[in-house]
């Protein structure tokens, strides 16, 4: 049986030296949380839509504010691909869509400031971005560092398409653009996209504060398939699988997170409502960034149940930010146990019928001895989407009828037992 503990041996020397290596820059002490325009209507004219513009953004923070998502920890509001002019200025800058950006960049990011949010800005590490043949920053590192800054940005994500001639590596090149982004003395966060390419986790947190830890997530469950880059595929189920192998509570960290990509709630796809909610539920298990790939201008009741949920986001944004490992996979019943310890003593648990095999609902348990406490300890459980106390309990706890792609998502707490010690005791399964 696996169970929590702190990481000895060779371990904990690799996570030490890892930790030692974690780029402070003050920024994104805790993972990122906000939206991202990727997916919100223009898919980058992928769909034969407009590409991202003012209004858009505009209109996008305006809703955040009055939704009350900054409160909640939603900061960030970044621009990806397709927001850029096709070509460089005269002098070599990039400059952005002029029809999409009128009033240039500088006017959003001091709208941005005055809510005060962060804004966010896409280029690439090679020749040319992803979508649309826009200009990547190869050979403009420092140049597009210093415009970045001009303008008043915040978080800058580095994709990896175009890449370069020659032999240089990631770690030279994204090693590079932040140098260059550092020496313009305005703290930025560096989100560095290599698709999980070169090992990233092993040292992206010293030049980024998160990292790609694999290829695109696309808007479905279960997507096997693979383009280029790291990972088993490219649906929920798949980056889960991928992060059991990384590990997470031995890379992420503080100023250093492992990034699984955006959040596609409620996309469409095969990302409904139960598939939504068990990815927003690994990611917050994973300290992974929250960034919300779908439109959040007008959260219908569904989709707020599950970005809003504060006693999720506490998990996401809890100060030990030791990431969950998954304890336990059975692959007969396509049952999963991801745990995590958090600061208050509290632990952090997700049973997920991930449902691979297929199958009925499941009744699915945690002991306690799985959670690195002795089986007589008395633990009330909360569940986190149900948004109710289930009870004190000794020896462990079994939730019942979680049905296919569901999970339970729990917070597990002994002194909240204490608490309310006159409440009956539980032994599971008798
Ligand atoms: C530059 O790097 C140093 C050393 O890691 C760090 O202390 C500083 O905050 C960074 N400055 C900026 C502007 O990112
Ligand atoms: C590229 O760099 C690697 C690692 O430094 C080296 O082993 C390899 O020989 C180089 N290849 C070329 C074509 O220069
Ligand atoms: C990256 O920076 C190093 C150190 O300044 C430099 O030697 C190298 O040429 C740079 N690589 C690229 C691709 O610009
Ligand atoms: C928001 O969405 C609801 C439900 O889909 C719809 O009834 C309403 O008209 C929308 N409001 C705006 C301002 O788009
Ligand atoms: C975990 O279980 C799933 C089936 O639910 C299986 O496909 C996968 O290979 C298992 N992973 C490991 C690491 O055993
Ligand atoms: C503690 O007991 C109170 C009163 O019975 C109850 O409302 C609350 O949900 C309980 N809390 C936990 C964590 O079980
Ligand atoms: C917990 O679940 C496992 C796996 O399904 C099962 O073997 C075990 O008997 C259960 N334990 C209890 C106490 O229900």
């Amino acid at each position: 049986m696996r169970s929590l503990s702190i990481a000895h041996g060779p371990v904990k020397v690799l996570a030490l030296l890892h930790a030692a290596l974690a780029y402070d820059n003050g920024m994104a002490r805790r993972p990122p949380m906000g939206w991202n325009s990727w997916c919100t209507d223009s898919l980058c004219n992928l769909a034969g839509h407009d590409p991202c513009n003012e209004h858009m953004v505009i209109s996008t923070v305006d809703a955040m504010v009055a939704q009350g998502m900054p409160e909640l920890g939603y900061n960030y509001v970044t621009l990806d691909d397709c927001w850029s002019a096709k070509e460089r200025d005269a002098s070599g800058n990039l400059q952005p869509e002029p029809r999409a950006f009128p009033n240039g960049i500088k006017y959003l990011a001091d709208y941005v400031h005055a809510r005060g949010l962060y804004l966010g800005l896409y280029t690439c590490v090679g020749m040319k971005t992803c979508k649309g043949d826009r200009p990547g920053s190869f050979g403009h590192y420092e140049q597009d560092a210093k415009t970045l800054a001009g303008w008043g940005v915040d978080l800058v994500k580095m994709d990896h398409c175009g890449y370069p001639p020659g032999n240089h590596t990631d770690k030279e090149l994204y090693g590079n653009m932040s140098a260059a982004l550092n020496a313009t003395g305005r703290p930025m966060t560096f989100s560095l996209c290599s698709w999980g390419e070169a090992s990233v986790w092993e040292w992206g947190a010293g030049v980024a504060q998160m990292y790609r830890i694999a290829m695109d997530h696309l808007p479905f469950f279960n997507l096997p398939s693979m383009a280029a880059g790291q990972g088993l595929g490219q649906g929920t189920i798949q980056v889960a699988e991928w992060m059991a192998v990384l590990q997470p509570s031995l890379w992420s960290r503080p100023f250093g997170w492992m990034d699984p990509d955006f959040l596609m709630t409620l996309w469409g796809g095969t990302m409904d409502f139960i598939a939504s909610r068990t990815e927003y539920s690994l990611w917050a298990m994973w300290s992974a960034p929250l960034l919300i790939a779908t439109d959040v201008r007008n959260l219908t009741a569904e989709k707020a149940s599950i970005l809003l949920n504060k006693e999720a986001i506490a998990i996401n944004q809890d100060a030990l930010a030791h990431a969950a490992d998954r304890l336990r996979n059975d692959s007969a019943t396509g049952e999963q146990l991801w745990a995590r310890p958090l600061a208050n003593g509290d632990r952090a648990v997700l049973l997920f019928h991930s449902c691979l095999p297929g199958g009925a609902p499941r009744t699915m348990n945690v002991s306690w001895a799985e959670l690195g406490w002795e089986a007589g300890a008395r633990a009330a459980v909360r569940d986190i989407w149900a948004h109710e106390d289930r009870g004190v309990f000794s020896g462990g706890y079994t939730a019942v009828d979680i049905s296919c792609r569901d999970v339970a998502f729990l917070r597990i707490s002994k002194a909240a037992a204490v608490a309310n010690g006159t409440r009956h005791s539980v032994v599971p399964g008798k």
